[in-house]
């Protein structure tokens, strides 16, 4: 099968680049390297079924890139990440994450695309009232970010209903290992990770029994292989674990697998924050066959392991 992975050269995107050369598909990466790497490509490379193009996703020869590709899939990764960067600058936001999503889409339709899998975000959910958040739970976006994921949402159904193009939306809740940047503010893991390799201080904001619902990028990318059959067509699915960990155990997780003081720093918490967040896993398990296998003490390993010997060696 043909693949083309918008946002290939990020973070989920290089990893799910990887396991769909390894399962034997051809893939094609659009990407502007805005924030991700031809490092993080640098396996992919070699593989002779594998190409990049650098370009951005709203630029309209995404369409005749497709027209020309006839990509079996597309797996639509691309996007402006940032919360705060969305709150600061809402038309950038929109400018990347809807307008993208709809040259996306119009590049699927002429590339004669049978499907489209979406990486949103539990961002849509804003602050809910029923944790692990249900897969059918309201959206109520509190960001421009929340709002434009919620929208590329809405343009696939509304592209299934005018062209019948199918897809499937992933809502993924924070996702975490390798080739994760430290520089952003969603990536605690990777923060955590590389301030205490290299023995920098750490700040835990509030007083640390904030919880979110950590998920291993391995888990996700299985997600995203599996919604490229024909298993979800049509349908939107939480990938999440379910599980709340504190940032306190978060800290002491990664302080024990780098050896390094389990001491953060403590800040007051950020405006905005949500005081709890998980989701519920159960619905992608009935309808993807998936399941969240990695436990978080072995993720964090595996990803300092590979944070030491990439960045800290
Ligand atoms: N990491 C998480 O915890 C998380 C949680 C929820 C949703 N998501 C979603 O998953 C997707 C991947 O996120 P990530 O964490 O790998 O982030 P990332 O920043 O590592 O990857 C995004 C990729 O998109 C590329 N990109 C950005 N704007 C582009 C444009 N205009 N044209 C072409 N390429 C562009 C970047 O260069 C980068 O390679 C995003 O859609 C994000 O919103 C991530």
């Amino acid at each position: 099968m043909r693949v083309l992975v918008t946002g290939g050269a990020g973070f989920i995107g290089s990893n799910l680049v990887d396991r769909l050369l390894a399962d034997g598909h051809e893939v094609v990466v659009v990407d502007d390297l805005s924030s991700g790497s031809r490092e993080n490509l640098a396996g992919a490379a070699a593989v002779d079924r594998f190409r990049l193009h650098e370009l951005d996703v709203r630029d309209p020869a995404l369409v005749d890139l497709a027209a020309e590709l006839q990509p079996e899939v597309i797996c639509h990764l691309a996007a402006q990440i940032s919360v705060r960067m969305s709150v600061a600058d809402p038309v950038r936001d929109a400018s990347v994450n809807v307008e993208g999503t709809a040259r996306v889409l119009t590049a699927a339709r002429e590339g004669r695309t049978r499907k489209v899998v979406f990486a949103s975000s539990v961002a849509v959910y804003g602050r809910p009232t029923t944790i692990p958040v249900p897969g059918d739970a309201p959206t109520d976006p509190r960001s421009p970010y929340a709002a434009s994921k919620l929208s590329g949402e809405i343009y696939l159904a509304t592209f299934r209903a005018l062209y019948g193009l199918e897809y499937t939306t992933l809502v993924l809740s924070n996702v975490y290992g390798p080739r994760q940047s430290p520089d952003g503010e969603a990536g605690v893991v990777a923060i955590f990770t590389d301030a205490l390799l290299s023995g920098t201080p750490t700040v835990v904001y509030g007083d640390g029994t904030q919880t979110r619902d950590y998920v291993y990028v391995d888990d996700v990318v299985d997600g995203f292989v599996r919604a490229c059959g024909q298993a979800g067509d049509g349908r939107r699915f939480n990938l999440g674990t379910g599980i709340q960990t504190t940032d306190r155990r978060l800290h002491a997780l990664i302080a024990d697998a780098a050896g390094a003081p389990d001491k953060p720093g403590f800040a007051p918490p950020r405006v905005g924050d949500l005081p709890a967040m998980a989701v519920d896993p159960v619905p992608a398990h009935e309808g993807l066959g998936w399941e969240p296998r990695t436990d978080l003490a072995a993720g964090i390993k595996h990803t300092v392991e590979w944070a030491r010997e990439r960045c800290h060696a």
